[in-house]
């Protein structure tokens, strides 16, 4: 008797979501619009909370596994450490003798599972974002001498418009795509601007 309850139990766990059920869950990987926070009336505050809903993106191991603060590209989820064992290289492109563009091809190798977009390489190290918190990365995000001498315009056209950043969205291969979508991404940029492009303290934390 004791088994035969300890066997429903365990088939009713592994039986797949009913799709209505799982409809409902995108929600945790939408993006809210800026809109939704029309309600916030300090416009810091309001700036704020749109670039904790773009951190949602910039957190994302899809973000992170290519802006280390250290030699090698992440990968996964989990955001291992790159294996094969690869290095940044002089121009952030990897070692002369075993170059990202041995493997990483313009597009997303289907069967070799090997991801990829055009010109394919690491974000140079000061502009590393994995391991710090959203508050670091805003100011340095702001940064002309950390973000590649970008204006905060140019900050929001690659956002919303770069090669690399695309890829984020269509990662290939079964890979955890950003939340929301690229437009998406680039209006809470813009909106962040907009508001004064204010930062969260720098000790708090990411959430997803
Ligand atoms: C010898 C081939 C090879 C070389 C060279 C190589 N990679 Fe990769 N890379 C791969 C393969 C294969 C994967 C997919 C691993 C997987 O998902 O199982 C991968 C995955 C990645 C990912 C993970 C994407 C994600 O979010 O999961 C990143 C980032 C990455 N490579 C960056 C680089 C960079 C940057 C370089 C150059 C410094 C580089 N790779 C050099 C083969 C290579
Ligand atoms: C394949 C590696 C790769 C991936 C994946 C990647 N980036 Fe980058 N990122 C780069 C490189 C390289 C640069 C530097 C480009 C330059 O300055 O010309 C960069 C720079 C940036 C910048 C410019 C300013 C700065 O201070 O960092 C932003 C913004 C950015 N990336 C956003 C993202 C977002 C958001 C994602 C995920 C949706 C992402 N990136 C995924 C490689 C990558």
């Amino acid at each position: 008797m004791a088994r035969r309850s300890g066997f429903v139990v365990l088939s009713v766990a592994a039986v797949a979501l009913p799709s209505w059920l799982r409809a409902a869950e995108p929600t945790a990987t939408a993006l809210r619009a800026p809109r939704a926070f029309a309600h916030i009336k300090d416009p810091r505050q309001r700036s704020v909370a749109l670039f904790a809903e773009a951190s949602r993106v910039i957190f994302h191991p899809r973000c992170l596994n290519c802006h280390p603060p250290d030699d090698h590209p992440r990968q996964g989820d989990a955001q291992v450490v790159h294996d094969p064992p690869v290095f940044r290289g002089p121009a952030d492109n990897g070692l002369p003798a075993l170059r990202c563009d041995s493997c990483h091809q313009d597009r997303n190798l289907v069967h070799a599972r090997v991801p990829g977009a055009a010109a394919w390489h690491l974000a140079p190290l000061e502009m590393a974002w994995l391991g710090k918190t959203p508050g670091e990365v805003c100011r340095q995000l702001k940064d002309e001498a950390r973000n590649g001498r970008r204006t905060l315009d140019e900050i929001w056209h690659h956002a919303a418009h770069d090669e690399l950043v695309a890829w984020g969205w269509s990662p290939g291969h079964d890979r955890t795509p950003a939340p929301g979508t690229q437009k998406e991404f680039g209006d809470l940029i813009r909106a962040w601007i907009d508001t004064g492009a204010a930062c969260p303290p720098e000790t708090e934390k990411a959430s997803r």
